[in-house]
């Protein structure tokens, strides 16, 4: 992973000069390259002998339509299995991008140059690849990693607020997972608004070298790899709520984590017994970052069916990897209907519902 403010136009050229591949293709997010004019303009002066496209990004990108279009582009392009594919744009678009590389001649290699922040610390590593199919995210997939990262905290500038908390919930979560100073490090910064660039990128580095460690010890998420999914079992289920019923507020990726890792985590207290005090820090820093979500106790039996329905799920029981104190994480069996709806109260009550 290559990591600095302002270096793509500088980097990207020197890494594939190193390399042996025939050709390049570059597909760069429309947004972004609307948003980050001069760059753009520069890319094909340091880079020749590339073939350049944009592509609307966000989730409504991950369909087979734009997946055809990415085979089509580039076979009509002439690209070989000796080509390469530099993605540049947010989750989304890297997904859908791994993808049809994945796929394109059996596989071809991919550099990925991610432009928000959860795209930053999250869906550039571990080497998943999807598209929604039949409204079902992810649904269709494959494990093929990039071959290098270049992360360039520049484009943080552009990205709206929402975005970048979104962004943060992640880096909350790898802290938690992490514990010790890397937790203590994010208690201090609070918002992280106004960060020096400098600060981001060491935030950054220690975010992306945790996740790198973590999938390079299970890379098909076999077993240690499933406490990346720690705040996700009621993260998704409140997410996958409030999308479906275009709930009083949309309520983003990665803060329907924090969420769900609050809710979880007085479940796990509950349950097994946990530090009550890691519940009150996570309490004040999603209390510093996000805004309340709004549900009542007649939402509990829909959000009840969603969290069921979590694919990591065996037949018939949830199991979360439940936060017994930041850096110590062990599996919960959630038996008890009634725990988990206490849960629900507790963030309510908590958190101004
Ligand atoms: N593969 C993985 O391991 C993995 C992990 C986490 C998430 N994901 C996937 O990633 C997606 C979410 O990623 P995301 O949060 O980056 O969302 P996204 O890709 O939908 O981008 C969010 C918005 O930010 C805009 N944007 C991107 N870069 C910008 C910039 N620099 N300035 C201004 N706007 C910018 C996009 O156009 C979009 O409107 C989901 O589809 C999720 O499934 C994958």
């Amino acid at each position: 992973m290559i990591i600095g403010t302002q270096i793509l136009a500088r980097e990207l050229p020197s890494l594939l000069e190193g390399r042996t591949r025939e050709r390049v293709f570059i597909v760069v997010e429309e947004q972004v390259s609307e948003l980050h004019p001069d760059l753009f303009a520069l890319l094909p002066e340091v880079l020749p002998q590339a073939v350049i496209r944009t592509l609307q990004g966000g989730e409504a990108c991950k369909t087979t339509e734009s997946l055809g279009l990415l085979w089509t582009w580039l076979s009509e392009e002439g690209a070989t299995r000796r080509s390469t594919l530099v993605l540049i744009g947010g989750g989304a678009l890297l997904d859908l991008g791994g993808f049809a590389a994945s796929t394109y001649m059996r596989g071809i290699e991919t550099i990925y140059v991610p432009t928000t922040l959860l795209s930053m610390v999250d869906a550039s590593v571990g080497g998943k690849t999807a598209i929604d199919f039949l409204g079902v995210k992810n649904l269709i997939g494959s494990f093929h990693p990039a071959s290098e990262v270049i992360v360039d905290i520049d484009f943080l500038r552009t990205l709206p607020l929402e975005e970048l908390l979104s962004g943060y919930g992640e880096v909350i979560k790898h802290a938690t997972l992490m514990g010790g100073e890397a937790w203590r490090e994010v208690c201090r910064i609070g918002d992280p608004v106004g960060l020096m660039d400098e600060e981001w990128q060491m935030l950054i580095e220690k975010s992306i070298a945790y996740k790198t460690a973590v999938v390079e010890a299970d890379p098909k998420e076999q077993g240690l790899r499933r406490i990346l999914n720690i705040g996700h079992t009621v993260g998704h289920a409140l997410e996958a709520y409030a999308y479906q019923n275009e709930f009083r507020r949309t309520l983003p990726h990665g803060e329907a984590v924090v969420f769900g890792l609050i809710i979880e985590s007085y479940i796990t207290m509950r349950q097994i017994g946990g530090n009550k005090e890691y519940i009150r820090q996570l309490m004040t820093l999603a209390r510093d970052l996000y805004s309340p979500f709004f549900f009542t106790c007649k939402d509990y039996p829909e959000l009840l069916r969603l969290m069921r329905c979590d694919k990591k799920n065996a037949a018939g029981t949830i199991t979360i990897m439940g936060v017994v104190a930041p850096g110590d994480i062990q599996p919960v069996e959630l038996t008890d209907e009634a725990k988990i709806k206490e849960g629900f109260d507790f963030l309510r009550e908590t958190f101004g519902s």
